[in-house]
């Protein structure tokens, strides 16, 4: 099945709008009683740190979220067949790594808004920001030294890989030698591998086999390829409000994301608005012309073809994962479709 296909099977199958909040619904239906906690829990991961480090982490974990990441794992920990009580810790240590990676990331890129709010480091100051990051990745690692001590050497590689994308972002930003092969480095850096690792963990914590940690593992590598590739068209084609953040950020920034890439390939002028957007002083009327110029290509249709694409590679990975749950894997892969229809 070619991309727009799948695509237009997706939509027919969940509505032209998103259904994130029912689909989270549906997740937690098949949960069960035991991830009522997974909130609770998550929030108060932060009770007790020192000083004002312990406002910051109630500032971003109180913040919503769509609570993806501990999802996955717990789903994938149900699809592999592990039984009550369900690991919310390690669930919860999933979106501790993911706060704790934006913390930082808002100091990298100077983010003002997160969530709707303005953020940890325009509320509290880079120094909290960085510092509150710090606490939650070493709840992180306690969690997972602790619960999953054979596991350690998967999150490490996760951690190494989330540097490595931030790395190589940093490396090419405002410049226009960013290729595509580049771009797909850095997205698997800095979002694939955190999905991947959410994955891995609840089938690894349901004592599945290594051929179905495998699979499930490459499963939520290619959701997070395709979450990636869906951020950065939202960042041109979104409503602001319920995006939680501004748009044409990345572009603000300086980061040459896939839909400019591909719109680099239709519009001959996009080079040129390029270079002056990495010149000028205020960037901000050349990176709306930018935004127009990709807009009015198909380059937004085409990254969005490519998310389908890693989603049937997503589904492909768990379809004969052995000794699972045909029910919830198959609901990780309409979750996974769903993600592909989001509009925040
Ligand atoms: C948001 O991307 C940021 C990430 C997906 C990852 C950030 C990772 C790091 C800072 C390195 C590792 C950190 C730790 C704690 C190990 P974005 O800037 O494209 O999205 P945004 O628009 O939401 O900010
Ligand atoms: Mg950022």
């Amino acid at each position: 099945m070619d991309t727009l296909a799948i695509l237009r099977e997706v939509t027919r199958k969940h509505g032209i709008k998103g259904r994130i909040a029912e689909i989270m619904r549906e997740t937690f239906a098949i949960l069960g009683d035991g991830a009522a906690d997974l909130e609770g829990t998550l929030r108060a991961s932060g009770e007790g740190a020192p000083g004002d480090v312990e406002s910051v982490c109630a500032h971003i974990l109180g913040a919503g979220g769509k609570r993806i990441r501990p999802a996955m794992c717990l789903l994938a920990y149900r699809a592999c067949r592990g039984l009550d009580p369900l690991p919310i810790a390690l669930a919860v240590s999933c979106e501790l790594l993911h706060n704790a990676s934006l913390l930082h990331d808002d100091v990298i890129d100077e983010g003002e808004v997160r969530r709707g709010r303005p953020s940890v480091r325009v509320v509290h100051g880079n120094a909290l920001s960085v510092l509150g990051g710090d606490y939650l990745l070493m709840k992180c690692v306690e969690t997972v030294s602790l619960a999953r001590p054979g596991l350690m050497p998967d999150f490490v590689d996760t951690l190494r890989l989330l540097v490595e994308g931030e790395v190589v972002q940093l490396g090419l930003r405002g410049s226009i030698r960013t290729d595509e092969r580049s771009y797909y480095r850095i997205i698997e850096g800095k979002t694939a591998s955190l999905f991947a690792w959410a994955s891995l963990s609840g089938a690894h914590a349901a004592a599945a086999e290594a051929g179905t940690m495998a699979a499930f593992r490459r499963f939520g590598w290619h959701v997070g390829v395709a979450f990636q590739l869906i951020d950065d068209v939202l960042d041109f084609s979104a409503d602001a409000d319920a995006l939680g953040k501004g748009l044409l950020a990345d572009i603000g920034e300086g980061k040459i994301t896939l839909p400019v890439i591909f719109a680099a390939q239709r519009a001959g002028e996009l080079d040129g608005l390029l270079r002056r957007l990495v010149e000028a002083e205020d960037p901000s009327d050349t990176a709306a012309t930018i935004a127009r110029c990709v807009t009015q290509t198909d380059a937004l249709e085409r990254v969005r073809g490519q998310a389908a694409r890693h989603t049937a590679l997503a589904a492909d990975a768990i379809r004969d994962a052995d000794g699972c749950d045909r029910r919830v894997a198959d609901h990780l892969v309409s979750l996974a479709e769903a993600l592909l229809l989001r509009e925040m």
